[in-house]
C-alpha cells in the first residue's frame, strides 16, 4: 500500500487548504510569535543573490552534522526509508532535496511559520512532497510512523526542545532515525551578549535588526578581509577557546556573531545574522546537556558531531 499523510495522522488533527495540511490546534503563543521571524527572513532570503549557494552550502553542512561521508552515503542510507519527516523545514529547500534524493520515499514538510507556503509554491509540483502547518511539538502523526526525523537547526526555536525531542521521538518507527541539532553554549562574553540581547532587546523592530544584522556583516566581513591567522590563548575561565585561527572566527565564536561568508554573499550573511538576533527563543546546550536530552527520549547516538556553534548527531529509536 503506498503511504499517504492521512494514513499518518491521528484524525481529525489538521485540514487541507490549497495544498498545505493545516494543524486545527494553535501553538503556544511563545512558539507562534517566535516563528514570525522565521516567515520573515525567508520570505526575504528565498529569492535573494545567494540563494542557491546558501542551499548547497546547508546540504555540505548536512551531511557533516549527521555523518554522511558524501551525498552517495545519505541517498544509500535513505533507500531503507519510506516516511521522513523535515521537521521545521523554512522554506522547504532541504526537504525537497531529501524528496530529490528518495524518490521512492515519501518526504513531508512541516513549519510553523508562513514559510510553509513558499515551500509548497516552491516545490508544489515534486510528487513525493507533502506539506504541513504546524508545531512540531504537537505534530499528530500517529506513534512509530516515520523512518527518518530529519531536526536540522530547529530544536532549540522551540519553547521547550526536551519535549519536542519526545514528540519526534515518539513517531519515529522503532529502528527508525533522527537528525537533531542544537546550538552549543558558547564563551562567557558571547553568551552574555547573546543572552542580553534575546531577553533585553526585544523592543527592537524587526527594520531595527535588519539594519544591525546589515551593520554585523560588513563588521564579520571587514574582519575577514584582514586575513589575519593568530596564535590566540585559551582563557579557560571565560570559556574563550584559543588555538591558531582566523581574527574573525575568533571574535565570532567568543564575542560576538557577526557573521559574514563570502561564497553565500552579503544578502544571505545578512539573513543569517538576522537568524540569530531575531527569534526570541534560542536556547543553548552544552554536548552533555544535549545527550541527556536525547537520552530521556530514549534514543541512542549513532554518530555524535560538536563544533563551537552546535551539537548535532545521528540518533536511532532503538527497536521495541
Ligand atoms: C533555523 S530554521 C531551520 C530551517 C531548516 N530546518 C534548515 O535547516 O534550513 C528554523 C525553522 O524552524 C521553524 N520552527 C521553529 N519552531 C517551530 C515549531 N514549534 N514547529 C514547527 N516549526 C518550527 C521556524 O519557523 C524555522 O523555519
Amino acid at each position: 500500500m503506498s503511504v499517504t499523510i492521512t494514513n499518518l495522522l491521528q484524525p481529525g488533527r489538521y485540514r487541507l487548504v490549497d495544498g498545505v495540511h493545516m494543524a486545527l490546534a494553535d501553538a503556544g503563543a511563545l512558539d507562534r510569535r517566535n516563528v514570525e521571524a522565521f516567515a520573515e527572513k525567508w520570505a526575504w532570503t528565498h529569492h535573494r543573490p545567494g540563494a542557491a549557494e546558501y542551499e548547497e552550502m546547508q546540504y555540505r553542512r548536512f551531511l557533516t552534522f549527521y555523518g554522511f561521508p558524501d551525498q552517495a552515503a545519505l541517498v544509500a542510507f535513505l533507500k531503507g526509508k519510506s516516511v521522513i519527516l523535515d521537521a521545521g523545514c523554512g522554506y522547504g529547500h532541504k526537504a525537497n532535496w531529501l524528496a530529490t534524493l528518495a524518490p521512492h520515499a515519501q518526504v513531508i514538510a512541516m513549519d510553523l511559520s508562513e514559510s510553509i507556503f513558499i515551500a509548497r509554491k516552491l516545490y508544489g509540483d515534486r510528487p513525493n512532497l507533502t506539506f504541513v502547518k504546524g508545531d512540531i511539538a504537537d505534530t499528530g502523526f500517529l506513534d512509530g510512523t516515520i523512518d527518518f526525523v530529519d531536526c536540522d537547526q530547529v530544536l532549540h526555536h522551540t519553547s521547550d526542545p526536551q519535549r519536542t525531542t519526545v514528540e519526534l521521538a515518539r513517531v519515529a518507527s522503532h529502528g527508525g532515525h533522527l537528525a537533531l541539532y542544537v546550538y552549543a553554549r558558547k564563551a562567557l562574553p558571547r553568551e552574555l551578549v547573546d543572552e542580553y540581547f534575546l531577553s533585553k532587546q526585544r523592543p527592537l523592530s524587526s527594520e531595527e535588526i535588519w539594519d544591525m544584522s546589515d551593520r554585523l556583516t560588513r563588521l564579520g566581513r571587514m574582519l575577514y578581509e584582514l586575513n589575519v591567522e593568530l596564535d590566540f590563548p585559551d582563557i579557560p575561565q571565560l570559556d574563550i577557546r584559543g588555538g591558531r585561527q582566523n581574527l574573525q572566527r575568533f571574535f565570532y565564536d567568543n564575542f560576538l556573531k557577526c557573521f559574514w561568508n563570502e561564497e553565500i554573499g552579503h544578502e544571505q550573511s545578512v539573513a543569517v545574522n538576522f537568524d540569530w538576533y531575531s527569534p526570541h527563543i534560542a536556547f543553548r546546550f552544552t554536548a552533555e546537556e544535549f545527550l541527556a536530552m536525547t537520552a530521556a527520549a530514549g534514543l541512542s547516538p549513532l554518530y555524535r558531531y560538536s563544533e563551537p556553534a552546535c551539537h548535532s548527531g545521528l540518533f536511532l529509536k532503538p527497536a521495541s
